[in-house]
């Protein structure tokens, strides 16, 4: 079954702790989380406070995508304000294994983001330790942009080789999915469909329900 992410960047910021409430009625259980630095990324998000205080608010399983140059930095902080899974680019990472094993210690579940034109082999040596891969369907730093196409047979490469090491590692999808083609990458392979603003916005429960029936 496919579990859907609600990305907070598209909620609105005013309103934070009420948009959050809205998705969790929904049975929701991931919140995804961009943090932007405006230098892996042009834009600049949120950091630290803020999920510190959403940790307060809510059980939802927090999902920290990291779009900052060398997180190796900041792992332990995130960890200690309340990051349950942390997502690194391996764009961002010298030292990849280094850092997956740095957020296993936090206590973190690792998981590592690709961008658009990055081959999955980057992953080939560190897969089995991964909690989760998330595949950018877009060029990351934005919300509110269409979906790449070719991130669909990226997501079927990345089951196949998951299904044949009898791995247990997740996928993630980001970036411009909606209820127009939320069953594609699902019957892709897909585990975990992040969503900004398909989600956020006047009804959010109504969005939800949509993104739903089209799953059927
Ligand atoms: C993009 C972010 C996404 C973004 C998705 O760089 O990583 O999580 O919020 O937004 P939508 O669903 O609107 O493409
Ligand atoms: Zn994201």
């Amino acid at each position: 079954m496919l579990e859907l992410a609600p990305s907070i960047l598209a909620a609105d910021f005013a309103d934070l702790g009420s948009n959050i409430k809205a998705v969790e009625q929904q049975g929701i259980k991931y919140l995804h989380i961009d943090v932007m630095d405006g230098k892996f990324v042009p834009s600049i998000s949120f950091g630290m406070p803020v999920i510190a205080s959403l940790r307060k608010t809510t059980n939802m399983i927090f999902d920290v995508h990291l779009m900052i140059e060398e997180p190796e930095r900041y792992i332990q902080e995130f960890a200690h304000c309340g990051a349950d899974i942390i997502t690194v680019h391996a764009e961002s990472c010298n030292h990849l294994d280094r850092v997956i094993s740095q957020i296993q210690e936090c206590g973190c579940k690792p998981a590592v983001a690709l961008n658009p034109a990055t081959p999955l082999w980057v992953l080939d040596y560190v897969l089995d330790k991964l909690y989760m891969v998330l595949i950018m369907s877009v060029n990351p730093g934005f919300g509110g942009q269409k979906y790449i196409p070719y991130a669909t047979e990226k997501i079927q490469a990345l089951k196949k080789k998951i299904t044949e090491q009898k791995l247990t590692t997740l996928i993630q999808v980001d970036g411009g999915v909606n209820a127009g083609n939320v069953q594609e990458v699902m019957n892709a392979g897909t585990d975990i469909a992040v969503m900004g603003s398909a989600i956020f916005g006047k009804d959010i429960s109504g969005n939800i329900q949509k993104i739903k029936k089209a799953m059927e």
